[in-house]
C-alpha cells in the first residue's frame, strides 16, 4: 500500500513522536502530518530532526476542535488516523480528575466524527492496559471487561467507548490498541524511568511508592510503535488488540538496576506512602496472542534496553533538563510529592 496520509495525534509526545520517525522510515511513500496541543508534555524537540522532511508536516491544536480537525483533514487528505493524543500521566490525573475528559474522551469523539465525515480508510486509537484495571494473577485478554480504577485509566476506557460506538453506530473503520507500560528515548521525565533516571543522575531521592512491590508489564517503545503499526495495516475492523506480555518487573527492582546503572547507591532510594491511594493498581500483565497473529513479535529485550535507555537520558541532559526546569514541571513535583522530595529539586 502507498501514499498514504496518516493524521498523528499527540505526535510531540513520547510515543507519538518515536511512531512518526518509525512510520517515515517504515512507509517511504507516505505522508504524516501531526496535530498536537503542545500541553506540558508535548515537546517539538521531539521532531526538530524531522523539520526538512517533505513527508512531514506540523499543526499544533487540540483534538476537541472539530474547526481545527476537519481542516486537517480536508487540506491534508488525510486517509488514515492514529490518535495518541492523551492527558497520558496517572499521577498528574490523580490531582486534576476532570481535566483529563476534554481530551481523553471528548476529543476521541470530535475524532471519530471526522474520520467518519471524510471516510478515513483506517482509524486506531492507542489506548492502555491500564483499562481493565489490575489483575493478581494471569493475563487479561480483549474479552475481558474493562474496569478502571484511576481517572487517567477511567478516561482512556470513555475513549475506548467513544470508538466502539462510532464503529458500530457509524461504521467508523477502528481498531483499538491496549499498549502496557512503555519505555524508551523521548519519555517525559515525569514517568517512572525517566523520573527516577534523571533524579539519580542528580543525586537527588527517588520516590518508590509503597514497598514498590508493584508489578507492571513492560515493553520498548519501538515495538509498541510496531504494534500499532500492523494493527493498522493487519487488525480486523472493529477489534481490539494487546500489545505487551513480554516482561514483568516490580518497580522496586526497575529503581535498583537504574541506580546500578548509574553507579549511585539505593540510600537514595525514599519509600513513600502511595499517593495513588487504594486505586493504585498492584500488576498490570495482557495476552498479545491475537496481535502475535497478524504478524507482531516484539524484538527488544527488556534489559538490554533499559540500559540503553539509560543510557540515552544520561547522554541528553539538553533534552530533559530545560523540562526540570520549567515551572510546570516543578509546579507538579512539589504539589504531589509535598515539599519533602520538591525541596530536593
Ligand atoms: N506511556 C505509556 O506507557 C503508555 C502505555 C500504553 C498506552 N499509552 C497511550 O499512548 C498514548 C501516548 O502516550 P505517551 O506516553 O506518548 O504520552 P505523552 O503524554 O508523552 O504524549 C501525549 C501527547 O498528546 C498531546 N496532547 C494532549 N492533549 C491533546 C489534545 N487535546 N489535542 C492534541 N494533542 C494533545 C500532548 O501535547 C503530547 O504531545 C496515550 O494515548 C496513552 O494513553 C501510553
Amino acid at each position: 500500500m502507498s501514499n498514504r496520509v496518516l493524521l498523528v495525534t499527540g505526535g510531540a509526545g513520547f510515543i507519538g513522536s518515536n511512531f512518526v520517525r518509525y512510520w517515515l522510515d517504515r512507509c517511504p511513500n507516505d505522508r504524516v502530518v501531526v496535530l498536537d496541543a503542545l500541553t506540558y508534555a508535548g515537546n517539538p524537540a521531539n521532531f526538530a530532526m524531522l523539520s526538512d522532511n517533505p513527508r512531514f508536516r506540523f499543526y499544533a491544536g487540540r483534538i476537541e476542535d472539530s474547526t481545527v480537525v476537519n481542516g486537517i483533514f480536508r487540506v491534508e487528505g488525510i486517509t488514515h488516523v492514529v490518535n495518541f493524543a492523551a492527558e497520558s500521566h496517572n499521577d498528574r490525573s490523580m490531582l486534576e480528575p476532570t481535566r483529563l475528559i476534554a481530551t481523553n474522551v471528548a476529543g476521541v469523539s470530535v475524532l471519530m466524527e471526522a474520520a467518519k465525515a471524510f471516510g478515513s480508510e483506517r482509524v486506531v486509537h492507542v489506548s492502555t492496559d491500564e483499562v481493565y484495571g489490575e489483575i493478581q494473577t494471569g493475563k487479561f485478554k480483549e474479552t475481558d471487561p474493562l474496569l478502571p480504577r484511576q481517572p487517567y485509566s477511567a478516561g482512556k476506557a470513555g475513549g475506548e467507548m467513544q470508538v466502539r460506538a462510532h464503529n458500530i453506530a457509524y461504521g467508523v473503520p477502528t481498531v483499538v490498541t491496549r499498549g502496557c507500560n512503555t519505555f524508551g528515548p523521548y519519555q517525559f521525565p515525569e514517568k517512572l524511568i525517566p523520573f527516577f533516571i534523571t533524579r539519580a543522575f542528580q543525586d537527588k531521592k527517588v520516590p518508590v511508592y509503597g514497598d514498590g512491590q508493584q508489578i507492571r508489564d513492560w515493553i520498548h517503545v519501538l515495538d509498541h510503535c510496531e504494534g500499532i503499526a500492523i494493527a493498522l495495516e493487519n487488525g480486523t475492523i472493529g477489534e481490539a488488540y494487546n500489545i505487551g506480555g513480554i516482561v514483568e518487573r516490580p518497580n522496586i527492582d526497575i529503581t535498583k538496576i537504574i541506580l546500578q546503572t548509574l553507579g549511585k547507591g539505593e540510600e537514595l532510594i525514599k519509600y513513600i506512602p502511595d499517593p495513588r491511594g487504594k486505586g493504585h493498581d498492584q500488576r498490570y500483565a495482557v495476552d498479545s496472542t491475537k496481535i502475535a497473529a497478524i504478524g507482531w513479535a516484539p524484538k527488544h529485550d527488556f534489559d538490554t534496553h533499559l540500559i540503553e535507555t539509560i543510557h540515552w537520558y544520561v547522554n541528553n541532559r539538553a533534552w530533559w533538563q530545560p523540562i526540570l526546569d520549567s515551572s510546570d514541571y516543578q509546579t507538579f513535583v512539589n504539589r504531589y510529592y509535598g515539599p519533602g522530595l520538591g525541596s530536593d529539586l
